[in-house]
């Protein structure tokens, strides 16, 4: 349900797009080519454009003021256009805590499987084809032409981008980045937070947080050590001295 109800029962529904750059224009664009909905203007963070029009739509003002400015212009629905994964899913939470609606975005040339399930606040760019029984969670990128196989599993927050081939019964574990052109092989698991190098062909499963590049895909760092990533799973008591 929407926080904001359309006075007008039959106008389509009144949309702000969060983010101006150049995801927030993709995302514009998808919206336009659905035909179906109003995009009221985008909120931006950046003080320096707001008040000037990206491609034709305004921007109102910061994301800070969103609460203010979704009640004024009579929003509808919300949909978060920010590429970095964090920001992304921590924004929405925010959205949702204030009762906005999250909407999901769709390119009228993607391939949906009719058993395919989509969250919120996820994006479906040009050409991209999610086949049958995927499970798409909230806040996914699925950008232009990438290519979701059978049975697979992109948990929230990862943003796939174009023209990346993920294969059947994958499993792509919450906040993943797989950079553009990558291939992912059946069945293997992307732990969460890992991030793809552009092009790498990924044979085997890759551990939360490590970056993997090239062919076949090899890890360049850790971003976190071993134990700090099992700490994460520990309860708060365990470890904790008397
Ligand atoms: C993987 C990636 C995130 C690493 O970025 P980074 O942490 O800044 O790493 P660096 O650029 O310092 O590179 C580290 C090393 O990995 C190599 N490397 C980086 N990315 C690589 C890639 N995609 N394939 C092969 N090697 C790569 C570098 O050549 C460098 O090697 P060296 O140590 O021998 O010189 C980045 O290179 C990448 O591929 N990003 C994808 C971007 C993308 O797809 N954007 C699309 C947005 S829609």
């Amino acid at each position: 349900m929407s926080a904001h109800r359309n006075s007008a029962e039959h106008s389509p529904p009144r949309i702000l797009i969060l983010g101006a750059g150049g995801h927030g224009r993709v995302v514009l664009d998808i919206l336009l080519h659905g035909g179906d909905r109003e995009v009221v203007g985008f909120l931006d963070n950046n003080a320096e454009i707001h008040g000037r029009r990206v491609d034709g739509v305004p921007v109102l003002g910061g994301i800070d003021s969103l609460e203010k400015i979704a009640v004024r212009e009579r929003v509808d629905g919300v949909i978060i256009a920010i590429g970095d994964n964090g920001v992304r899913r921590g924004l929405a939470r925010t959205v949702q805590r204030l009762g906005i609606e999250l909407i999901t975005a769709v390119h009228p040339t993607a391939a949906i499987a009719h058993n395919a399930s989509l969250g919120r606040n996820v994006v479906v760019a040009a050409g991209a084809v999610v086949c049958a029984n995927c499970q798409v969670g909230d806040s996914v990128i699925l950008n232009t032409g990438c290519i979701v196989d059978h049975q697979t599993m992109v948990g929230e927050g990862s943003h796939i981008c174009p023209g990346v081939r993920i294969a059947g019964r994958v499993k792509v574990e919450p906040g993943v980045f797989v950079g553009i052109g990558a291939t992912v092989v059946p069945k293997v698991t992307l732990g969460c937070e890992a991030i793809i190098g552009a092009g790498a062909v990924v044979l085997h499963d890759v551990p939360p947080m490590a970056t993997v590049v090239g062919i076949p895909a090899k890890p360049i760092k850790r971003a976190v050590a071993d134990e700090e990533i099992a700490a994460m799973f520990l309860p708060a008591s365990v470890g904790q001295t008397a």
